[in-house]
């Protein structure tokens, strides 16, 4: 007995040594196989006496169930210790930064439009967009600009060849042609509000020959001038981020409204630096009015019927009021630097909740 006993121990042993899963296969093989040490002896039990056989077979048994649960135990522990070891080298530094910067930014005007949009269509404006290339008809005649009205110069137009027929496309000279379209292709209440590229024959320091506006046009039966400034200033004070900015209607004329009026905005001056909403300067921000009975008529509305608001104004200029920009001209130079400085991180997506500028 004491034999077996020295024997278990031994073999105890040897499975704590295996120092790899090969070796403790061979040290199973090498006892419990077929020709494995305790395997020969539980042959050689037939030859005993019957009562012996018993005694020795079950200790046997019980050296062999020691033997293979100490196996198992040893097994599941270096499989457990090789799995810690390769999940160890396998870690996923979580402190790295995701991605570098990004290298673009989003261009103050697209921004501006952003900002522009998401404010009217929380006051409930859909967009609508209308060719950059235009009839003579919907950018002129239908604003009750006939073809010999002195505002036609004004507009410095860029003229497309004549066609057979004598007519004539332009370069849209503004975005109040998208009010035409829009009139003539639904039915009122309208509440639109249209930005795009506009184009006008001039280059100085405030004007360039392509640059954008964006119209706002509101249709119904019972509009009037209280509406039109309710939601001027809705859009002011929510775009230039200050409360309470006094603003001021201007009398004015355009073709397409009467009465028509300029909109400018409380501001001051001090030191070089503009600051919107305080102050006792005016600085001018857009045009605006009533829309004028002969454009509803060209578009197909009964000015008895209907009546309503127009207002337009350049996004560049408002751009440059409200993020300090200087120059017009920077806006199309494409200058890398320019875009880092005045360009805004993609993504950052203005709405009136979440914050227009950030
Ligand atoms: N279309 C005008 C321009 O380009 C801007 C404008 C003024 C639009 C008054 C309007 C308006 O709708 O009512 O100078």
């Amino acid at each position: 007995m004491d034999n077996l006993a020295s024997l278990r121990d031994q073999i105890l042993s040897s499975v704590a040594e295996a120092a790899t899963l090969e070796d403790l296969d061979q040290v199973r093989v090498s006892v419990l196989g077929k020709k494995g040490q305790l395997t020969s002896m539980m042959k050689s039990l037939g030859g005993l006496a019957p009562d012996e056989r018993r005694e020795r077979g079950q200790a046997l048994n019980a050296v062999k169930d020691d033997v293979a649960t100490a196996i198992d135990a040893r097994k599941i522990s270096m499989e457990t210790e090789a799995l810690n070891a390769k999940l160890a080298t396998e870690q996923v530094d979580i402190t790295l930064p995701p991605r570098p910067e990004a290298a673009g930014t989003i261009h103050p005007i697209s921004q501006t439009m952003d900002e522009i949009l998401a404010i009217f269509s929380q006051m409930g404006f859909t967009v609508a967009e209308g060719p950059e290339i235009e009839t003579d008809f919907n950018n002129f005649t239908a604003l009750n600009i006939p073809e010999d009205h002195p505002a036609r110069q004004m507009h410095d137009t860029f003229y497309l060849p004549e066609q057979e027929d004598g007519s004539r496309y332009v370069l849209r000279t503004h975005t109040s042609p998208v009010q035409v379209r829009t009139m003539l292709g639904q039915k009122p209440p309208i509440r639109i509000i249209a930005p795009g590229r506009t184009y006008r024959c001039d280059s100085d320091m405030t004007h360039t020959p392509m640059f954008h506006q964006v119209e706002g046009l509101v249709i119904d039966k019972a509009t009037h001038f209280g509406h039109l400034k309710g939601c001027l200033l809705e859009f002011i004070e929510t775009y230039f981020e200050v409360s309470n900015v006094p603003v001021r209607y201007r009398p004015s004329f355009f073709p397409f409204t009467e009465p028509s009026a300029e909109v400018d905005i409380g501001c001051s001056r001090k030191n070089g630096e503009l600051r919107i909403g305080e102050g006792d300067d005016w600085l001018e921000i857009l045009g605006c009015g009533m829309v004028h009975p002969n454009v509803l008529t060209a578009c197909g509305l009964d000015p008895n019927e209907y009546q309503g608001f127009a207002f337009g104004m350049g996004i560049e200029r408002i751009a440059m009021l409200k993020y300090g920009i200087p120059d017009l001209r920077t806006f199309f130079d494409a200058d890398l630097r320019w875009l880092k400085h005045y360009g805004f991180v993609p993504l950052d997506v203005p709405t009136v909740t979440g914050g227009l500028s950030r």
